[in-house]
């Protein structure tokens, strides 16, 4: 389960809610969020640059998890180039207990735009030598999981809009690590039954068919990028309501449309272009937090946010 938090008292609550619950086998905390709701009030993607609250919520969360449940921490370059934070949070998470760290290859101001810097990985890796180092930024295919894995020495990689509308980019990663070139070409067909499956997983989880199929048309779009589905199939794929609409219009589709190829490879989901950071007035002023900001900081509290 991952968490997002900005207090350490309350962090540590979570924690030991997670862990009264039995509810996770693995905790990370989420310091990587750019959306500006969240960097507004000094959450998310920019917390690093205050190291005591920083080391207080790792810590907190790093002894409420207890020994069995892992705690890591997943964090960004920093707010922006000249306000770097990973090598502070690599150290910080390594001294203060956590059983890894992940590295998205960007600041904040570049969100998800341009290519991440792998070079940032690979110094991070040189840094901390106590925990493993995860890379993550721009892994759309096993190959690209394993170069990273080469050319920056981390430990492991994680994925994010590689897998969208590709939940099987993690049978390729296994069998790339596994050293076999098998990989999943699914055709069309398969690609309604995967989509059919997650409807009906959906379903289950909001216990609500119709808040389910809406949320499902984000994914068909992704699912069938680079597919051969017209225009006006994915305009009435991003309209249905129910599951009986979601099999009407798959069985419209071209079930034998083989593997498109590299057309289905690659970049997918959100880019965007890079964006000024917004933080609390005065923020980068000090890697201290003020009386102001802690106030600030509170009222994030009751944002949620992802990203
Ligand atoms: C729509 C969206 C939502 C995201 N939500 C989260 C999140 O909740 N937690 C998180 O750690 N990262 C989140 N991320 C960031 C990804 O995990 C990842 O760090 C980032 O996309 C870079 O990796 P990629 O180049 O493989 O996509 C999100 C990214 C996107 C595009």
């Amino acid at each position: 389960m991952q968490l997002y938090g900005v207090d350490p008292a309350t962090v540590r609550r979570a924690v030991e809610m997670i862990r009264e619950r039995d509810l996770a086998d693995h905790i990370d905390l989420n310091f990587g969020c750019p959306v500006p709701k969240v960097t507004r009030r000094g959450g998310g993607g920019v917390l690093p640059w205050k190291t005591e609250l920083f080391t207080r919520i790792v810590r907190a969360a790093v002894e409420a998890a207890g020994p069995e449940v892992p705690v890591t921490v997943k964090t960004r370059i920093g707010i922006d180039d000249d306000h770097q934070t990973f090598r502070d949070a690599g150290l910080i998470a390594q001294e203060v207990g956590a059983a890894a760290i992940a590295l998205h290859g960007r600041t904040v101001v570049q969100h998800y735009s341009g290519n991440a810097r792998w070079d940032a990985i690979t110094e991070l890796k040189e840094l901390i030598t106590d925990i493993p180092v995860l890379g993550n930024g721009d892994i759309w295919s096993a190959e690209d999981a394993i170069e990273m894995m080469e050319q920056t020495g981390c430990d492991g990689v994680v994925v994010g809009r590689g897998c969208q509308g590709r939940p099987w980019l993690f049978a390729d990663l296994a069998a790339g690590f596994a050293g076999k070139p098998d990989r999943v070409q699914p055709s069309m067909g398969d690609i309604a039954v995967i989509l059919r499956r997650h409807a009906e997983l959906l379903i289950e989880f909001f216990e609500d068919e119709g808040r389910a199929l809406r949320d499902l048309r984000k994914h068909v779009a992704w699912y069938f990028k680079g597919y051969p589905v017209g225009g006006e199939m994915r305009h009435r794929l991003a309209t249905m309501e129910s599951l009986a609409d979601l099999d009407a219009k798959l069985a419209e589709l071209d079930l034998d449309s083989p593997y498109p190829g590299s057309a289905v490879e690659g970049p997918r989901g959100r880019a965007g272009t890079p964006k000024k950071a917004v933080v609390p007035e005065g923020w980068m002023a000090s890697r201290e937090l003020s009386d102001a900001h802690a106030t600030r900081l509170h009222e994030a509290e009751l944002d949620t946010s992802g990203g």
